[in-house]
């Protein structure tokens, strides 16, 4: 059997995803429970797309050991040199470099002769060599390059250095018959590509990402690149749940196997989504809520006789966990130290103190706590900022709604030190709070702040469920500042997302005043997606 590498990149693609932003320490986290998962690389992020990412992927280096921990880069000398710094301390590291190799990518983005491209990716390689004997070389859009190019820009990597070859189908155009016909060509041209391993990378917009990673891994491929949940760019990328129970079904029949523990994917899969606050939709594949629920009769029925009727793949095999295990007032911190593990949430003794206590309280209010409501505070609580940097809390709020007339809120904070009152009108009292809070924050920093997201759902059910508020600030310049709390009131809930956002908001104004414009401290803030595109595109043109 031919074992396929499973190449992660849920930290670095699909953070990518329009919505998700991680920070330091939760990428952390995701990064600990796929080594439970069985990955054989994480690609922890784009060390140079900002100081946050560096960071991350610095940290994974240090703290994450067994699988290989990569850090993608341009094809320009800062990037593969930060990639290498970020890199550092990881026992097994791969420097990922790429530039783009199909005619509108080089005439329109990157405004370079294909000769140019040459030569800047066998630069990139020989350069990423210095740092790495381990070094993937990903020509960018390949499956709208032109064929003969792509054999010779892929055969130059090699010849510099490259150990991995990576076939991206960057923006979800290819069909399987077609990527496979692709990856059979590129072997037949290049001789060399099989001395090194030949990896793919799909996106989803076609909603073909699994199929064409499949059709590839049929037809030679080596490493298969993936996110947990198929979060990624536009329509996300490969699934790696999908991919990997595919292979497990039908792996002999190819002869291919992965190392993954399947065991661990429910896990996993709950962890990215609760961190990244990407709902899985409830029919996905694999890990939907409705994977393993059967509704019509005569289908249960059969499940009721024998489950492999009309299921595939046994629930427990994907450790799926059905029933909720309800945290009662004795229950203690070593249940709630048992949930948050299975999780994949491993708490400093401080932070599970506290968890420990907040569950305390609530069960005091004879409320059920479930095991979501465990993990959703111990979210609160890793998010929390430290005293250092609640330059800002709140005191007090009230709201006044209701039908036939306009809702509104009043607002009392403590400011730094000063307490300060503040009053708003709006569509509901969430609104009302919002413009009462952002009034205030506006007029001391000087500037305005926009509500630019607002996200609130039931962590489990009932009326007295806890509900979880997330938003986020953006200012004039475009920079995002995230907040997120939980409370079983929804309206102080909410009020306590936008203390955090205002928090960030205010502490990132601090560090750029006392440190001027690259003082700026990467986990409180990350650019705008739009930024950080930006950003790329001014850099591809070095
Ligand atoms: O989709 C893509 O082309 C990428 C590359 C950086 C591999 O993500
Ligand atoms: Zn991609």
């Amino acid at each position: 059997m031919r074992r396929i590498q499973i190449f992660d990149t849920t930290l670095r693609d699909g953070e990518q995803s329009p919505g998700a932003s991680l920070n330091v320490d939760e990428k952390l986290v995701i990064a600990k429970q796929l080594v439970s998962l069985g990955v054989d690389v994480i690609e922890a992020g784009f060390p140079t797309s900002s100081p946050g990412d560096f960071e991350g992927v610095r940290l994974i280096a240090e703290k994450v050991h067994g699988p290989i921990i990569c850090g993608l880069a341009r094809a320009v000398a800062q990037d593969i040199d930060m990639a290498a710094r970020a890199l550092e301390p990881a026992r097994r590291r791969r420097i990922h470099t790429f530039i783009a190799t199909s005619r509108i990518h080089m005439e329109k983005k990157l405004k370079m002769s294909p000769d140019q491209v040459l030569e800047r990716a066998q630069a990139a390689v020989r350069r990423a060599r210095q740092y790495t004997d381990d070094v993937e070389f990903s020509p960018e859009d390949a499956t709208r390059s032109d064929l003969e190019f792509l054999c010779l820009v892929v055969e130059a990597a090699i010849d510099a250095g490259a150990t991995t070859i990576n076939i991206p189908d960057t923006v979800g155009y290819s069909v399987p018959d077609v990527f496979a016909g692709r990856v059979r060509y590129l072997y037949e041209k290049v001789p060399s590509l099989r001395k090194v391993v030949l990896s793919v990378h799909c996106h989803n917009d076609l909603g073909l990402a699994v199929a064409n990673s499949l059709a590839a891994v049929a037809a030679g491929a080596g490493q298969v690149e993936c996110t947990i949940n198929g979060i990624g760019e536009r329509a996300g990328n490969a699934s790696l749940e999908e991919i990997v129970m595919a292979l497990r079904l039908h792996g002999e029949a190819i002869g291919v196997e992965t190392g993954i523990h399947t065991q661990e994917i429910w896990n996993t899969s709950r962890l990215v989504s609760n961190l990244t606050g990407l709902e899985v939709q409830r029919n996905k594949a694999i890990v939907g809520e409705n994977a393993f629920a059967h509704e019509a009769g005569i289908h249960q029925h059969g499940v009721i006789l024998d489950r492999s009727t009309y299921e595939i793949i046994r629930a427990e095999d994907v450790g799926w966990q059905g029933n909720q295990i309800v945290i009662g007032k004795h229950s203690g911190k070593h249940g709630v130290e048992s949930v948050l593990k299975d999780r994949g949430y491993l708490l400093e003794e401080e932070q599970l103190k506290e968890v420990v206590k907040r569950v305390k309280d609530l069960t005091d209010q004879e409320k059920a706590v479930e095991e979501d409501d465990v993990v959703a505070i111990a979210r609160d609580v890793m998010n929390d900022l430290t005293p250092e940097e609640q330059l800002l809390s709140l005191k007090e709020v009230s709201v006044m709604t209701g039908n036939g007339f306009t809702p509104s809120a009043t607002i009392k904070l403590l400011l730094e030190g000063k307490e300060v009152l503040g009053t708003g009108t709006g569509v509901g009292p969430v609104d009302a709070s919002a413009h009462a809070l952002v009034s205030i924050v506006s007029a001391h920093l000087g500037s305005s702040l926009r509500l630019a997201e607002y996200g609130l759902k039931a962590i489990t059910g009932g009326t007295d469920a806890l509900a979880h508020a997330s938003i986020r600030f953006e200012d004039e310049s475009q920079n995002l500042f995230r907040g997120e709390a939980i409370d079983a009131d929804v309206i102080i809930a909410s009020v306590q997302a936008m203390v955090k956002g205002a928090n960030r908001a205010m502490n990132f104004r601090k560090h750029r005043r006392e440190n001027g414009k690259n003082g700026l401290e990467p986990s409180i803030q990350k650019p705008a997606v739009s930024t950080l595109a930006a950003q790329a595109a001014a850099g591809d043109k070095r």
